[in-house]
């Protein structure tokens, strides 16, 4: 039997990737730098066989119409290729993290793909391969191959373009990101479509590329020297400028919402009374505070007076990909 089974941890980015040098390579205009995350994460079967006649796609037991399954059949293609393998597949995948609402259910997912049919059709990857492979399914599942803080190097071709482990000496335990679930429903405007109008279209973007650029080199130096706020700094600085490049596309557009809005104002209201805790947002309105450990109590308590109990999470550094056994392989 052809089949393999992994789990992959979604990731947020502190310095975004926003942009594509290469869309079809998914290569990108500038390096990023995330967090993998143990709080969220997906687990996906994959079973290739001679018998079946189309790739089918069930996503938390829902069978996935032929559009949605067309992003995995595409990233099947590539795996195919690579292992001389001819054979549709069916893959189950369970998303324990909202689908497409900025919480990055795109990374854990096509990491966990990627996974599966590593294991699947037997390619033996290294984690380096992995991520490269991954990245061709969706750019930010580079990342998720990787626990802890990450590098992906954005590179020039296929075979350069890959993430990287950033050894912070166990810092990263110290670490929490706490998450303002404002709307857990499927997004306008895809990270992909997001990214690509704002890339051909903002007067904004070549000064992102440029910032981006800056503001990594001031992350990696504070995650060397394990300090919070200038990572925290770094990591609000460069979302906010993210999200500028979106005002000034044609069509313009934003992910934030009134709520956004309200829960940055306490993040900057815990700043002023002593609690160092800073925000970053990715392509949707969900806000995302990354903390010291010691003080997520604080700050859950300070987003309970205007948010619900259930729509505030507390994440902690999470764990890289892991192969996980099947029914068959057991
Ligand atoms: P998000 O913020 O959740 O990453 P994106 O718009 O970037 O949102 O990506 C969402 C897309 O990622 C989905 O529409 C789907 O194509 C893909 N995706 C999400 N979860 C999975 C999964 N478990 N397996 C395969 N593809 C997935
Ligand atoms: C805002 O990785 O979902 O979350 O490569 O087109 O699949 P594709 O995009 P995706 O974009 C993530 C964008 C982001 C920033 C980030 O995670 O770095």
């Amino acid at each position: 039997m052809l089949n393999g089974k992994a789990r992959a941890y979604t990731n947020i980015a502190l310095i975004k990737y926003w942009g594509k040098e290469d869309p079809e390579l998914i290569l990108p205009k500038n390096n990023s730098l995330s967090l993998t995350l143990d709080g969220f994460f997906t687990e996906t079967e994959v079973l290739f066989s001679k018998n079946f006649t189309q790739d089918v796609f069930y996503l938390d037991g829902m069978e996935q119409s032929r559009n949605a399954t067309k992003k995995v059949s595409t990233f099947l293609d590539l795996v195919r290729k690579r292992a001389n393998c001819p054979f549709f597949a069916v893959i189950h995948s369970h998303n324990h993290v909202p689908t497409a609402a900025g919480l990055a259910s795109s990374a854990s997912g096509l990491a966990a793909l990627a996974g599966a049919c590593n294991q699947a059709l037997a390619l033996n990857l290294s984690p380096k391969e992995l991520s490269q492979l991954a990245r061709r399914g969706s750019g930010s599942a580079c990342r998720s191959i990787f626990g802890g803080f990450v590098e992906w190097e954005r590179g020039h071709s296929d075979a350069t373009s890959y993430a990287v482990p950033i050894d912070a000496q166990g810092w990263e335990k110290e670490l929490a990101m706490v998450f303002v679930l404002i709307n857990d429903q499927p997004k306008d405007i895809s990270s992909r479509e997001g990214m690509q109008r704002t890339v051909e279209t903002s007067a904004f973007y070549p000064q992102w590329v440029e910032e981006a650029q800056t503001d990594l080199q001031l992350a990696k130096a504070a995650i060397q020297a394990h300090d919070f706020q200038k990572l925290g700094i770094a990591m609000e600085a460069n979302g906010l400028k993210m999200h500028a490049t979106t005002l000034a596309a044609t069509p313009p557009f934003t992910y934030w919402s009134p709520d956004s809005l309200r829960a940055m104002t306490i993040v900057r209201t815990l700043r002023q009374e002593g609690i160092p805790c800073y925000f970053t947002m990715d392509a949707g309105p969900n806000v995302k505070i990354l903390c010291q450990k010691k003080n997520v109590q604080a700050i859950q308590a300070a987003l309970a007076a205007s948010f619900a109990e259930k729509q505030i999470i507390a994440a902690y550094p999470g764990p890289g990909i892991q192969f996980v056994e099947t029914e068959v392989t057991k």
